[in-house]
């Protein structure tokens, strides 16, 4: 655990913009990261959903199949959110970011800001402390529905927020039909209320040097959907080995969460990424989180099952545990049977 008497105020760390002697110091450790190679994603075009021709269809349905076992990660394009919500998005997070400090970790009343894990301006205490060079707000959407007109920001994210989440419960579906299974659970359990978003801005680092602009992890959701924008970072785990994905200004990325793995009892895959820094340019993300209510029971669909069920409130409660007693999340491994838990 961080020793909390040498940890400066967040308000503090976030104002001093690296010092001269952290680079010496943090130049004289090796712990540059490897060299990464850049990769392209599977790209899937999901107006193929709507053709007429079943063959077509089942084509992409069995692409995101693939792509949710053998990746954990697929882009999709033409997915019918129209760019110009994507623009307006842009435009009105950068403006919430760029807020003095004092405004923008305020309480507002629907954005959150994450000021526990996330920390930038100190390049020792951000690496020491395993800590991400990067800022962001929570925005639970049952907080921000319905909308107050009056609000750019929040008026375009729920015109996102609706659009997106149908996106959400079509992949889950149609992942859940490629497992035999027609049901309504999605629709059921994961509701608007129930989902969340998470507004990122990484600003530039001047070290390059084992610090992460979001430190690695897997998502603990069903699937989150990210709107990144062309400066590039995110990388994932591919076959043991980091890549890096090239982004793509037509298309949303899509990642298996933990929930998915546990209910497709191991089939798709909830694989572990990061985002690295740009010494220069700084970045904005956006990612929809596709989580039930806290009392949805996860049991795996298959058997025989690999994971013992359990309530998202017990997932939710024991990543908070494992991050606060070790210091970093187990994630799934904790609920596998044969680890007799
Ligand atoms: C995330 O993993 O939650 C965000 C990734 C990104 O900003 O690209
Ligand atoms: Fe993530």
């Amino acid at each position: 655990m961080m020793d909390s008497n040498s940890d400066p105020p967040f308000h503090e760390a976030y104002k001093i913009l690296f010092d001269k002697t952290e680079k010496q110091e943090l130049g004289n450790v090796d712990f540059e990261f490897e060299v990464v190679e850049e990769c392209e994603v599977p790209v899937i075009d999901l107006s193929r959903l709507e053709e007429t021709d079943e063959v077509a269809r089942e084509e992409c349905k069995f692409q995101i199949a693939r792509a949710s076992q053998e990746w954990g990660f697929f882009q999709v394009v033409k997915h019918g959110i129209s760019s110009d919500i994507f623009k307006r998005l842009r435009c009105e997070q950068e403006k919430v970011f760029k807020q003095p400090f004092e405004k923008k970790t305020k309480e507002h009343k629907f954005l959150n800001f994450s000021a526990g894990s996330y920390r930038w301006g100190s390049p020792t205490a951000t690496r020491i402390q395993q800590l991400s060079w990067s800022e962001a707000f929570h925005i639970p959407l049952s907080d921000i529905l319905p909308s107050t007109p009056s609000n750019p920001l929040c008026s375009t994210i729920e015109q996102f927020a609706s659009t997106v989440s149908s996106l959400a419960q079509t992949l889950a579906d149609i992942l859940a039909e490629k497992m035999g299974h027609k049901s309504k659970f999605f629709k059921e359990n994961c509701l608007a209320n129930t989902c969340y978003l998470r507004l990122n801005r990484y600003p530039p680092c001047p070290v390059a040097s084992g610090i992460h602009g979001l430190m690695p992890h897997t998502d603990s959701d069903f699937l989150t959907i990210l709107y990144q924008d062309q400066v590039g970072g995110l990388q994932l785990v591919k076959d043991g080995k980091w890549i890096a994905v090239k982004p793509n200004p037509d298309a949303l990325i899509i990642n298996i969460g933990d929930l998915f793995q546990a209910w497709s009892n191991g089939v798709y895959k909830s694989v572990e990424h990061r985002v690295m820094t740009n010494p220069k340019l700084e970045r904005f993300s956006m990612a929809y989180f596709f989580c039930p209510s806290n009392e949805t029971v996860i049991e795996s669909c298959r058997e025989p099952c690999i994971y013992r069920k359990f309530s998202f409130r017990e997932y939710r409660q024991q990543v908070r545990d494992d991050v606060q007693n070790l210091g970093s999340k187990i994630g799934l491994p904790r609920f596998l049977i044969s680890e007799g838990t």
